[in-house]
């Protein structure tokens, strides 16, 4: 079982170099079987979820071929089954994805109940009533969630709640639907933007991605495209969190820096300094870090996706902060293993009161999920002596080459996978 241990204490200095995003690469992928003609995507991250979603791409019969580490040629002229194999599904809750992108190609699809990060109560009736909104049966039985229609015809949808999958796959089954459809109270992430830039790319039209209001005026069919994801804003939020608990000085590259407003701006009120280029971010803490206050929200508000990570800074900032996280209900879960990492943090229902500490101490903590699991790496790289991380293999599912790219800025940190190596580790460093 592989585990990161990590010797903290040292400040992050130097450069990192931000992978594709996750979140909108795995939409991206299911988008790419819209066409018979190939679709090539470019700066996919090398991380767990992507390769599963290929794999599930391959599963249904569609030609994938990986052309290197981060780039993938897709053919999904050859796809011989529209029901999703639930091994896959059940690892990745984004396969939902692949739910919008067969119903708008064959106008049927049938998909196991999504898995993924178990953070709250994740429901799906908003993309079940965009579905039906577009004039499919659809069904939930046996855990499978099955969509069909004759034909979609667009319509006008309402989304009760901002869904960022939700938006994205009615916009991928309206893309290739009869008529007009427009999605009001539509999510706003870089990723919607990113999945309609491809869509439009590959012929069809879509406006006001990235505003509250999605116009889509559905086309017969797509073409082929080459396409380049944007870069992770979480990777990067995660990285500029890990400098300022460290008290570090980074530039961090191939950002958009737009993207990261929400988690510049919480690091600056913070006490860290941010100067933003083109495509980077420097993040100095050279001060004393202080208190604030965070609410996660839909964009362009803070990112429940870096609530866990902006919660292990503030642990050790001068002060009480207080984290409200407003999108998912159980999203908490990494305080215990924080406190026992010596942070004093309560909670009581969806807010954590953070009272910050002097320093974290290292101990064996365990990564309930993947953003949490990136929030104990970071409390580990500022804390006093050796922090062991168990069950990374949630960290994997979405940072790529995450313990090189930290000792790339000077931390102690390796991946091992034995005592041996954890005792080896322990003994270079000590
Ligand atoms: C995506 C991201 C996830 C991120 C989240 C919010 C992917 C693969 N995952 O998840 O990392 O944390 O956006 O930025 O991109 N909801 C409903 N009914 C639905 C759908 C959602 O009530 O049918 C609710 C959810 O419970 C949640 C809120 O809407 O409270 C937002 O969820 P949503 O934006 O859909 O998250 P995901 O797309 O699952």
């Amino acid at each position: 079982m592989e585990q990161f241990v990590v010797h903290g204490g040292n400040p992050l200095v130097g450069e990192v170099e931000i992978s594709g995003a996750k979140n909108a690469a795995l939409a991206i992928l299911a988008a790419a079987i819209m066409t018979d003609e190939t679709v090539v995507i470019e700066n996919l991250p090398d991380v767990r979820d992507i390769n599963i979603m290929l794999d599930a791409l391959s599963d249904i019969g569609a030609h994938v071929d990986r052309i290197d580490r981060h780039t993938a040629k897709i053919n999904g002229s050859t796809i011989r089954s529209l029901s999703v194999d639930y091994e896959y599904i059940r690892k990745i809750r984004a396969s939902y994805y692949l739910l919008g992108a067969l119903l708008g190609k064959f106008k049927e699809a049938e998909v196991a109940l999504p898995g993924g990060c178990v953070i709250g109560s994740r429901p799906i009736d908003l993309h079940v009533k965009g579905f039906k909104s577009l004039g499919a049966n659809v069904e939930i039985s046996f855990g499978l969630i099955s969509a069909k229609a004759d034909k979609l015809v667009g319509n006008h949808i309402y989304m009760d709640k901002v869904s960022v999958g939700a938006t994205i796959n009615v916009m991928m089954a309206a893309a290739l639907a009869e008529g007009k459809t427009i999605i009001e109270n539509a999510a706003k992430e870089p990723h919607v933007v990113d999945v309609a830039n491809l869509l439009n790319a590959m012929g069809a039209n879509i406006r006001g991605a990235g505003t509250d209001v999605i116009r889509i005026v559905g086309v017969e069919k797509l073409h082929g495209a080459e396409y380049s994801v944007i870069p992770d804003q979480i990777e990067a939020g995660t990285f500029m969190c890990a400098a300022a608990a460290t008290k570090g000085d980074i530039l961090v590259k191939n950002v958009i820096p737009k993207h990261l407003e929400a988690t510049s701006a919480k690091l600056i009120e913070a006490g860290c300094s941010i100067e933003e280029f083109d495509d980077a971010v420097r993040v100095v803490a050279n001060k004393p870090l202080t208190s604030t206050s965070v609410t996660t929200l839909p964009y362009p508000g803070y990112p429940t996706d870096m609530q866990p990570q902006i919660t292990a800074v503030l642990a050790i900032a001068n002060g009480t902060s207080v984290v409200t996280e407003s999108i998912f209900e159980n999203r908490f879960k990494y305080i215990d293993e924080l406190n026992r990492m010596g942070s004093n943090i309560q909670v009581e229902g969806n807010v954590a009161i953070v009272k910050g500490v002097e320093k974290y101490t290292g101990a064996e903590v365990c990564a309930p999920d993947l953003r949490a699991g990136a929030a104990l790496v970071i409390a580990g790289l500022a804390a006093e002596g050796f922090t062991i991380v168990d069950d990374i293999h949630f960290i994997q599912r979405g940072y790529e080459n995450f313990e090189v790219k930290l000792a790339g800025l000077g931390a102690e940190i390796a991946k091992v996978s034995s005592d041996k190596e954890l005792t080896k580790f322990m003994m270079k460093v000590s």
